[in-house]
């Protein structure tokens, strides 16, 4: 592995969008259960290895009610939970949002097997690159793979600075996460210390990070919620010593540089043949903020059974940037992928922790007053929404070459 930075040890008071969990240094899980395994019911297709979904769009389905199916881990079970996600044990008492099965239209998605996966992940390093909402997509990985190995000394996550690292020592597969919350360098790369009111960043430079996981055999990005901030500062040049300075207003302008930046590097430094690559999508925030009387996701118990709902706080312009970046890096030959999961996340403004979840810096008496607007909107309760997405990602990994 590649030169690791200083151990950051882990609980500090930190902010809303942060990352870490429980995990310090190197840490032991220890499990105490073992289900999940070996049911067979409608609408989950048996995992023949002959399965295709050829034809058939994932993404495009609808909610299904399914209490006996789902969830496919507890909350309270999963070695890996970060409390930033564990609603249940922040105070939510409804379950209901737990128990929906994504069912696409044209085809079943196949049962998610834990062992199947790591074969196909042996001798591979697998490393999820972005933001918080990546990580949450991480950890609800690790919460599917977790019953699947049961000895606790083969599963052993670390925290070396911006990365984590999870091993399944059998397999000698790495499933890791990587802090870089705008893909290219910027002043909120302390994957801790990150809230910091005026964003900066080196919109040309990304090597830093990029050569923590280039040489990864799959590679999982997501950027989208820390953009949208209204002002950020393009620097060129270096922190210390920067020859020119921007103050960039326009959102689809600044995230088409950043990704340029990030697609140059990759067509640059990636080996083709090795490395498969996956862009989600935006993931929905259901608020829409500075507005009092506008959308929420406190409160709500149910799904939007809306076919085609879109909420209207989701930047669309910024959607349609990523995905021609990404067409236009398929079209040059490298394996990428967009998962793009942001219209079957829209359904689920139920599935949001809101006021459930460890608050990095306590809140004020007037924000405990009001929880419909300090309510998070944006990550999302596990288990719960992450799972589809990674149940997607398991099929593209295991049926799709
Ligand atoms: C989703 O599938 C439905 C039913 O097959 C179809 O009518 C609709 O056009 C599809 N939507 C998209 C965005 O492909
Ligand atoms: C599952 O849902 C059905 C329909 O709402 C309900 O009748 C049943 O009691 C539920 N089962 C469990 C185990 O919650
Ligand atoms: C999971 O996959 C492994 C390896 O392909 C297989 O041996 C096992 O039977 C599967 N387990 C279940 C419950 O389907
Ligand atoms: C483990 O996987 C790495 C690639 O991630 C490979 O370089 C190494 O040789 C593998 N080790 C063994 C013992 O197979
Ligand atoms: C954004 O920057 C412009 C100048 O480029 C300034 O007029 C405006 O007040 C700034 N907005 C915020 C919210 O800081
Ligand atoms: C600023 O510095 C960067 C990196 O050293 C360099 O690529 C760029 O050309 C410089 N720009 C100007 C205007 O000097
Ligand atoms: C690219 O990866 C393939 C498959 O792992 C390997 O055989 C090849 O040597 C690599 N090429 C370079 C230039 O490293
Ligand atoms: C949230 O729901 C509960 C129970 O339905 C209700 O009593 C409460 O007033 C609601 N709170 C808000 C802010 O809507
Ligand atoms: C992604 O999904 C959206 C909404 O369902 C759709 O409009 C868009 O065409 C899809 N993008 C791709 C590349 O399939």
């Amino acid at each position: 592995m590649e030169k690791l930075q200083r151990l950051v040890p882990g609980y500090r008071s930190v902010g809303f969008m942060l990352v870490m969990g429980v995990t310090m240094g190197v840490v032991y899980f220890c499990l105490d259960h073992n289900n999940v395994i070996g049911f067979n019911l409608i609408g989950v297709a048996n995992i023949a290895d002959d399965y295709s979904f050829e034809g058939c769009d994932l993404f495009n389905g609808s909610w299904v009610y399914d209490n006996k199916s789902r969830p496919l881990y507890n909350e309270k079970e999963c070695s890996f939970m970060a409390d930033d996600y564990a609603c249940h044990k922040f105070g939510r008492k409804d379950f209901e949002y737990q128990f929906w099965r994504w069912q696409p239209h044209g085809c079943d998605l196949p049962r998610f097997n834990g062992t199947a996966l790591l074969e196909k992940l042996r001798d591979k390093r697998v490393v999820f690159v972005g933001d918080s909402v990546g990580k949450n997509h991480w950890v609800s990985l690790l919460c599917l793979i977790d019953s699947w190995i049961p000895d606790p000394s083969h599963k052993v996550a670390e925290w070396h600075g911006s990365l984590i690292t999870f091993r399944a020592s059998e397999f000698n597969a790495s499933i890791d996460f990587y802090w870089e919350p705008l893909l290219v360098e910027s002043n909120c790369d302390d994957p801790v210390h990150h809230r910091v009111h005026d964003r900066i960043m080196k919109i040309e430079s990304i090597e830093k990070h990029a050569k923590q996981w280039i040489d990864a055999d799959m590679l999982v990005f997501d950027s989208y919620t820390w953009w949208l901030v209204p002002n950020m500062t393009l620097l060129w040049g270096s922190f210390e010593n920067p020859n020119r300075t921007l103050i960039e207003s326009g959102r689809v302008r600044r995230y088409e540089m950043a990704l340029k930046t990030w697609s140059n590097w990759l067509e640059t430094h990636l080996n083709r043949t090795k490395t498969r690559m996956f862009f989600t999508s935006l993931s929905p925030d259901h608020k829409e903020y500075g507005d009092p009387m506008g959308e929420t996701c406190y409160n709500k118990t149910e799904p939007i059974m809306e076919q085609g709902y879109w909420s209207k706080g989701t930047d669309n312009d910024l959607m349609r940037t990523a995905q021609s970046v990404v067409q236009d890096l398929e079209k040059k030959g490298l394996k990428i992928e967009l998962l793009n999961i942001t219209q079957l996340s829209q359904y689920r403004n139920d599935g949001h922790p809101t006021i459930y979840k460890r608050h990095w810096v306590p809140p004020t008496e007037s924000e405990l007053a009001n929880p419909i607007a300090n309510s998070d909107c944006i990550h999302w309760c596990l288990p719960g929404v992450p799972d589809v997405w990674n149940e997607i990602l398991y099929t593209y990994i295991r049926y799709k070459v």
